[in-house]
């Protein structure tokens, strides 16, 4: 059987990945293609309940070290229990973030380093990476403005930290996708929604031509 491909979406809040995450399932589908359109961190009950955790930390919250193997841990779940089994079926999976977050989020932003997150996705996850990883990149205004209106105000215990961190983590995205350019693809989160969609077939399009 063919295998199927794996797409992730990538970029710091409010860059719009789920609307295009979104977008391109339906795409896809109409196109014939079977789709798992799944998210991180979730997308496995196991993993949801961990995403609880995450974004509502109880207590005082969690260490960076804790934080980096609860997010190692979703993701094994995930993997194991949807991820790769949908792509050994011959589905396209397409996630809203994977392993590129945990690098920016826990390895830039809460300085733990890649290779730290790299070795505990090998543990965890035998290192599977996506076939193209799409980063979102918007300017500043369109995030606020977007930030506004999704969260009016409530924000979740990441999402909430500090503009630095924020900017850490975006620049860490743009710095993967120069560092690997035959895995990601950068793409301009600015104007219209459909604009931005039709950037994102631009750059899948290889990959629904390419045999498995
Ligand atoms: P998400 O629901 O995708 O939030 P957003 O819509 O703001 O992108 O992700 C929840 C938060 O979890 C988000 O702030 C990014 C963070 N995150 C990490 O810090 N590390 C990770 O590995 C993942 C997958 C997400």
């Amino acid at each position: 059987m063919t295998r199927g491909k794996f797409i992730a979406f990538e970029g710091g809040e409010g860059m719009g990945k789920s609307t295009q995450a979104h977008l391109l399932a339906e795409y896809l589908r109409e196109h014939g293609q079977t789709v798992v359109l799944t998210r991180e961190p979730g997308g496995t009950p196991g993993a949801e309940a961990i995403r609880s955790l995450l974004l509502s930390p109880p207590g005082e919250g969690w260490t960076r070290e804790a934080e980096a193997l609860l997010f190692a841990a979703a993701r094994a779940d995930h993997v194991a229990r949807k991820i790769r089994p949908a792509i050994d079926d011959g589905h396209w999976v397409i996630c809203d973030r994977f392993l590129d977050s945990s690098r920016a989020y826990q390895g830039e932003g809460g300085d733990l380093g890649d290779g730290t997150i790299r070795q505990l996705h090998d543990i965890a996850s035998g290192g599977l990476l996506p076939h193209l990883t799409i980063v979102l990149n918007a300017g500043a205004d369109d995030v606020a403005h977007r930030l506004t209106e999704r969260d009016a105000g409530q924000t979740d215990a990441i999402g909430g930290r500090a503009e630095d961190y924020h900017k850490t983590v975006n620049a860490a995205f743009l710095d993967f996708a120069a560092a690997e350019p035959e895995r990601f693809v950068i793409i301009n989160g600015a104007g219209s929604i459909e604009d931005v969609h039709e950037r994102v077939l631009i750059a899948t399009e290889p990959l629904l031509k390419a045999k498995a």
